[in-house]
């Protein structure tokens, strides 16, 4: 009896994925973050996962746990440790895919004690993080495929298309927030897709865990497309 033997697609492939927020430390106590819950990165290491791939997961502070045991999970805080985390690892990486909701700003140095309460009003000195994203587009190498995210309020695609060219990706997605099932905190999500040869592709609502896979679906054909 014949059998027929297929390899999945991403087999062979390493892919590096950042995911939830970044917490700056303020204090001992205290953080600057976000609502990021990290679902939309996770599902993504699991997509990657399932089509083969050795997935890296870089994730901020989340409740979640990768759905495979295989998927290496590096747990960080801060957007410095993120980046340098995706700096060690993305020269064995062929796909990219940078799905954090990274904090741009960070308290210049964090108070060795709690801050005491003292007068009316207080300012915190903060300073940019690296931008991971950018930072492995201008490193990349042809073979390397660099995927980010976007989310706007206005000029989405005009913003969107903004951040492919100015961190050098092969493609950004879109999250739109023309609805309340897309985002933060929820489980569904929409989104629009912008490729470096200029293509767009919009999806409608769908779980995280469709939207996932669509965004391989795409990286697999982009990444296998003949080269022009
Ligand atoms: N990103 C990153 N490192 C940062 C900031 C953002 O890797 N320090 C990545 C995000 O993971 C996402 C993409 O860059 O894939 C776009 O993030 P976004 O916050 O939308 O864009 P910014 O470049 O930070 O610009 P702004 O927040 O002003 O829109
Ligand atoms: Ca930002």
């Amino acid at each position: 009896e014949a059998q027929v033997f297929r390899q999945l697609a991403l087999a062979g492939k390493t892919a590096l994925v950042t995911a939830g927020p970044t917490y700056e430390p303020i204090d001992p106590v205290r953080f600057i973050g976000n609502h990021s819950s990290g679902k939309m990165g996770f599902a993504l290491a699991n997509a990657l996962y399932l089509q083969g791939a050795a997935v890296q997961l870089v994730s901020g502070p989340t409740a979640l746990q990768p759905a495979y045991e295989g998927i290496e999970l590096i747990r960080v805080q801060t957007a410095q440790q993120m980046y340098e985390a995706c700096i060690s690892a993305f020269p064995a990486a062929a796909i990219a895919v940078m799905s954090a909701a990274v904090a741009d700003y960070r308290p210049v140095e964090a108070a060795p004690e709690k801050i005491k309460k003292t007068g009316s009003g207080m300012e915190l000195q903060l300073v940019k993080t690296p931008d991971i994203l950018q930072s492995l587009g201008s490193l990349k190498q042809p073979h390397q495929f660099v995927a980010g995210f976007a989310l706007e309020t206005t000029n989405e695609t005009e913003h969107a298309m903004q951040k492919l060219r100015n961190k050098n990706a092969d493609m950004i997605v879109l999250n739109s927030l023309r609805n309340k099932e897309a985002g933060f905190g929820v489980d569904t999500n929409a989104i629009t897709i912008f490729d470096k040869d200029g293509g767009t592709t919009t999806h409608g609502v769908m779980p995280k865990d469709a939207v996932a896979a669509v965004i391989v679906e795409h990286i697999i054909q982009k990444l296998y497309a003949p080269k022009v």
